[in-house]
């Protein structure tokens, strides 16, 4: 079992049944010690701990990391500190006016605002899908696509429901009417193996502090060759050039890749920590992690299926879900439901989003986890 081979690397999991990678992921002890080492040793040692060549190799590091994590070239890799801003910082880098962007009402925020915000500027209809029962149909979102679309901004993995979309259909239908993707992966990478090339996608953003259990503040973006070639960054900064320590005032030239989009310095010693993380994750493997979290939802599947008084939100078949299981629970419950949970000898760590409970499992759970939540919910419900 992927989990017994982890313990020493995870050492809350003694304490709590932790099922809340879906809000924030633990970092493995390895990483944590690399990234608390180079703080400090940054926080004490100015330029005598960070020259130039140090620099711009923490972020080459995470970039080729990056590139390895979502299957493109190194120079499609631009970094970022959150996904909210690299969100914001490629939106207001394109170049259209008009039409529409197509996204959906159950998004997570900072996937729909930023189109909100821009279209007060750019005139263009922000058109979302609308959710049954949370989920969104492959066919209504085809169907919302038009040729006047420009964008279709969509999570990979929700983070409400777990519904994983079929971006290779998105992408082919948003192509063949010169439509471009932009995908937030957050919920989605560290565990679902990501091929940008095989999903067509044109932009995929992914943060560190959920699956990809490294610390917040770092985030990688795929940016197509294609696309960045012919974007202007919105956002500048000494670090969009070229030569970034030639410090030349007087003109902008451009770094020749991705890397255009970042723009200043920013936390170090988390971007080490992400590419380290990326190569935990790689090193037991992404496919291996994926079994081994789909057997855990399985499990909550299998176990909670005939359960009354309990709807299970997320979608059932594996090639739509990932690595999160919502239920909603019968309203008389709910509380008794959370309290249980939250106050056995080992407590469960879970989410309240709209009033459902979320569970996300990964790697560093077990089969005994899934079990000693639901059996909690189980007992509550006879009562
Ligand atoms: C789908 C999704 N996108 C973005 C975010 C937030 O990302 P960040 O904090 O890096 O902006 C979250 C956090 O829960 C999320 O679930």
């Amino acid at each position: 079992m992927l989990s017994e081979s982890l313990k020493g690397d995870f050492p809350l999991l003694s304490r709590v049944n932790y099922l809340n990678t879906a809000s924030i992921g633990i970092v493995p002890r390895p990483v944590i010690e690399k990234v608390r080492g180079l703080s400090l040793e940054l926080c004490s040692g100015g330029t005598c701990a960070l020259d130039e060549e140090k620099e711009t190799m923490i972020y080459e590091g995470l970039r080729k990391e990056g590139a390895k994590l979502l299957g493109c070239d190194v120079d499609e890799v631009a970094i970022f500190n959150s996904v909210t801003e690299a969100m914001n910082a490629i939106a207001w880098s394109l170049d259209f006016s008009g039409g529409n962007v197509v996204s959906t009402e159950v998004e997570f925020p900072s996937v729909t605002y930023p189109w909100m915000r821009l279209s007060k500027e750019r005139r263009f209809e922000v058109r979302l899908v609308r959710g049954r029962n949370w989920y969104v149909s492959l066919d209504d979102l085809l169907s919302s696509i038009d040729e006047n679309t420009k964008v279709v901004a969509i999570s990979h993995v929700e983070y409400l429901t777990g519904q994983l979309h079929n971006l290779r259909e998105i992408s082919s239908q948003a192509h063949d009417v010169g439509a471009i993707v932009v995908v937030d992966g957050i919920q989605a990478a560290g565990y679902v193996p990501v091929d940008v090339r095989r999903l067509g996608v044109d932009v995929y953003i992914t943060g560190s502090y959920k699956w990809l259990i490294a610390p917040f503040g770092a985030t990688v973006a795929f940016i197509s060759r294609e696309l960045y070639e012919r974007l202007e960054p919105a956002i500048v900064g000494w670090r969009s050039t070229e030569r970034p320590f030639d410090f030349d005032a007087r003109r902008i030239e451009y770094a020749g890749s991705a890397r255009k989009f970042e723009y200043s310095t920013s936390a170090y010693d988390v971007k080490v920590g992400l590419a380290e993380s990326i190569r935990y994750l790689r090193r037991i493997g992404i496919e291996r992690i994926y079994e081994h979290d789909m057997k855990l939802v399985d499990v909550f599947f299998e176990e909670l299926q005939n359960v009354n008084g309990v709807e299970i939100i997320t979608p059932s078949d594996r090639r739509e879900h990932g690595s999160i299981v919502t239920l909603r629970v019968d309203g008389r419950k709910m509380d008794a439901v959370v309290r249980r949970l939250r106050s056995a000898d080992r407590p469960v760590e879970f989410s309240i989003r709209q009033g459902m409970l979320r569970f996300s499992p990964h790697l560093y759970n077990s089969e005994d986890d899934v079990i000693q939540a639901v059996d909690l919910i189980k007992e509550v419900m006879r009562e």
